[in-house]
C-alpha cells in the first residue's frame, strides 16, 4: 500500500493488540472520503492476521433480510468472528500394512465380513482384528499390503499416507502419482494432540437442533435460539477452566456502517460489552448525515453515544505523488504496460475526478491500446477512454444540460434543486 501513513500506523497498533487478544469488545471506525483506502486497509489487516484469527467481513446492508431479524444477523456476524481453539487428544495407529486377510462368513460371499490386518513399524508388529466398518474403510481407501496408513481410533477414519520404500521394487509399473514414504518408527499406537479452531457461530449451528450441521454447508442457518447460545457459552466457559479450549477473539469488519439503523446501533452498544465480543472495525465515507430510522443527524450517521465508544482512524485524501504510485501498482497488478507520460495524464485525471475513475480507465485504456496493436498504453489511449467514459462530474453536468429530455426529472430547469437534496460528499474535519 501507498501513503496513508497515519491510518496505517493506527491500524498496525490495533493489529498488535488484536494479536495479543486483549481488546475484545473494542470498536474502531475508519472515516474518510470515498476512495481513500478504508476498505483496502481493512482487507490488509485481515491478511496480516492470518488464517487462525477469524475475520468476518460484512457490508452493513447485508443484515436487512426478511428471513432473519437484523439483530440476529448481527449476532451471527459477531459470533462468526470469535474463534474457539479446541485441544483434543486422540489415539492414532500409524504403520505399514504387512498383510490384510478378510474372511467371508458364508460361502456365498454375503453377510458380515471379519478379518485380520497385520501392521508394523520398524520396531514392532501387531495383528489387529477387523470389523465390518474397518474393512469398508480400508476398501474405500484401496489399502493393500505395503501401504503406510494412519487410523484415527476415535472415528475409525483411515488415511493412506503412501507406499513403503521397502516395497518400491515390488512393482515395475507404478503410476506417477504413487508417493513413497518411510516406514514409521516406534510404537504403532500413539497419542497425539490435535488443535482445531472453529467459530462460535459454527458451534451454535451444529448444536441448534432444528437445522443440524448440514445447515453449515447450505448456508441456511436460520435464527438460533438464545437458550442454545446460553448453553454453549456455559460449556465453553467450562472447557476454558479445564484447559480444553481457548478463545481467539477475531475481527468483525462492517463496511458502510451508516447503513445500520438506530436499533442496530443500540444493539451494538450492548453487544460490545459482552465477554465474548470480537473487535469490531467499521468504515464509513459519510459526513454528517441522518441516522437511519430517525430524523436526527450525526457524524457518519452514527449516534453520538455509540460514536463515543469508538476509536476513530481517519483516512486522508492522497497527494499527487501517492496517486501516481497507486496507479502504477494497479497497472502492474493488471499487467498493463503504460508509458510514463500516460501515467502522468492519468494521475492528473485522478486528481481532478476521482481515484476510482482513474483506476477504471486503466483496463479500458489497455483494451483500446490493444485494439490499435500498440505494445504500451499511451497518452492518446487515455484521452480516448476519457472521452468515451464520463466521470461523475461530467455526468452531472450532462444531466443538467439535457435534463429535459429524461424521464422523471425532478430538478427545476431554472436552477439547482433544494439544499437538502445535494449529495454530501465532503467529510468534516
Ligand atoms: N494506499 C493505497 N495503496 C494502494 N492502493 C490503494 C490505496 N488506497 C486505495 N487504493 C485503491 O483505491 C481503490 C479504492 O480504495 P477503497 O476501496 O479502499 O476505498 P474506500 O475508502 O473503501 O472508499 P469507499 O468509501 O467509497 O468505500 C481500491 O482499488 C484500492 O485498491
Ligand atoms: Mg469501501
Amino acid at each position: 500500500m501507498v501513503g496513508q501513513l497515519k491510518a496505517r500506523r493506527a491500524a498496525g497498533i490495533i493489529l498488535k493488540v488484536i494479536k495479543q487478544g486483549k481488546i475484545a469488545g473494542r470498536a474502531v471506525l475508519m472515516a474518510g472520503a470515498p476512495g481513500t483506502g478504508k476498505t483496502a486497509i481493512a482487507m490488509g489487516m485481515a491478511q496480516e492476521l492470518g488464517q487462525d484469527v477469524p475475520f468476518t467481513t460484512i457490508s452493513a446492508s447485508e443484515i436487512f433480510s426478511l428471513e432473519m431479524s437484523k439483530t440476529e444477523a448481527l449476532m451471527q456476524a459477531f459470533r462468526r468472528s470469535i474463534g474457539i481453539r479446541i485441544k483434543e487428544e486422540t489415539e492414532i495407529i500409524e504403520g505399514e500394512v504387512v498383510e490384510i486377510q478378510i474372511d467371508r462368513s458364508s460361502a456365498t460371499g454375503v453377510g458380515p465380513k471379519s478379518g485380520k490386518m497385520t501392521l508394523k513399524t520398524t520396531d514392532m508388529e501387531t495383528i489387529y482384528d477387523l470389523g465390518q466398518k474397518m474393512i469398508d474403510a480400508l476398501g474405500r481407501e484401496k489399502v493393500m499390503a505395503g501401504d503406510i496408513i494412519h487410523i484415527d481410533k476415535a472415528t475409525g477414519r483411515v488415511t493412506k499416507l503412501g507406499r513403503s520404500y521397502t516395497r518400491a521394487r515390488d512393482f515395475d509399473a507404478t503410476g506417477g502419482s504413487v508417493k513413497f514414504v518411510r516406514c514409521p518408527e516406534g510404537e504403532l499406537q500413539q497419542r497425539k494432540e490435535i488443535v482445531h479452531t472453529v467459530s462460535l457461530h459454527e458451534i451454535d449451528v451444529i448444536n441448534s437442533r432444528q437445522q443440524g450441521f448440514l445447515a453449515l454447508f447450505s448456508g441456511d442457518t436460520g435464527e438460533i435460539k438464545p437458550e442454545v447460545r446460553e448453553q454453549i457459552n456455559q460449556k465453553i466457559a467450562e472447557w476454558r477452566e479445564e484447559g480444553k479450549a481457548e478463545i481467539v477473539p477475531g475481527v468483525l469488519f462492517i463496511d458502510e456502517i451508516h447503513m445500520l439503523d438506530i436499533e442496530c446501533f443500540s444493539f451494538l452498544n450492548r453487544a460490545l460489552e459482552d465477554t465474548l465480543a470480537p473487535v469490531v472495525i467499521m468504515a464509513s465515507n459519510r459526513a454528517i448525515t441522518r441516522i437511519r430510522g430517525t430524523n436526527y443527524r450525526s457524524p457518519h450517521g452514527i449516534p453520538l453515544d455509540f460514536l463515543d465508544r469508538l476509536l476513530i482512524i481517519s483516512t486522508q485524501a492522497y497527494s499527487e505523488a501517492e496517486i501516481k504510485e497507486i496507479l502504477q501498482i494497479r497497472c502492474q497488478e493488471e499487467e498493463v504496460d503504460m508509458e510514463d507520460e500516460a501515467v502522468d495524464v492519468l494521475t492528473k485525471v485522478a486528481t481532478e475526478t476521482s481515484l476510482r475513475y482513474a483506476i477504471h480507465l486503466i483496463s479500458t485504456a489497455h483494451l483500446v491500446a490493444n485494439k490499435r496493436k500498440a505494445p504500451k498504453v499511451q497518452v492518446q489511449d487515455i484521452k480516448r477512454v476519457y472521452s468515451l467514459f464520463i466521470d461523475q462530474k461530467r455526468s452531472i453536468q450532462y444531466l443538467k444540460n439535457y435534463q429535459d429530455k429524461y424521464l422523471f426529472n425532478e430538478v427545476q430547469s431554472s436552477g439547482p434543486g433544494p439544499e437538502d437534496d445535494k449529495m454530501e460528499t465532503e467529510i468534516v474535519a
